[in-house]
């Protein structure tokens, strides 16, 4: 399926009045990680409301040990500073990475904005190098919007 197939199940899982926000984002999580082929790990790290930590709050694909990571540290916690998309071709080529599975090659960090504030990202890692173009980038940040909708 490609993403512009997807939006309309994103919407809908948004939308359903009988989940909490949570759950949805796992839904959305599942939707994406089963449905986008070079898409093998998708997650939401959402940051703490008092400290400079980030928290795995959802996640599908393989389990990761990397539930909190310092604001700083690895690819989501330097997007968690830049407030910037962070797309990684080779992950071999980054000295500030946080490797959680042998088999990921490139990854997609795309920050989650509510009122403006940084609250959080989607992660996506790739088994596939350079796995991540313009397209990716802007279907996450609209992926991010419909979630700050809920948030
Ligand atoms: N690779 C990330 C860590 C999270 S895992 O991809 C699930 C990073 O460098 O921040």
């Amino acid at each position: 399926m490609n993403k512009e197939l997807l939006k309309p199940k994103i919407t809908a899982i948004v939308a359903e009045s009988n989940k909490k926000p949570a759950d949805k984002m796992q839904f959305l999580c599942n939707l994406i990680q089963e449905n986008l082929p070079t898409y093998n790990w998708v997650g939401f790290y959402m940051a703490h409301e008092s400290e400079p930590t980030l928290h795995l709050w959802c996640q599908a694909g393989e389990p990761t040990d990397h539930i909190v990571i310092p604001f700083g540290k690895g690819i989501c916690g330097q997007v968690a500073v830049s407030n910037k998309n962070f797309v990684v071709d080779d992950v071999k080529a980054q000295d500030n990475y946080i490797a959680c599975s042998i088999h990921v090659k490139s990854e997609i960090v795309v920050p989650l904005f509510k009122n403006g504030k940084n609250i959080g990202q989607i992660d996506i890692d790739s088994n596939t190098v350079k796995a991540f173009d313009e397209s990716d980038e802007r279907f996450l940040e609209w992926v991010n919007e419909q979630v700050a909708t809920i948030l």
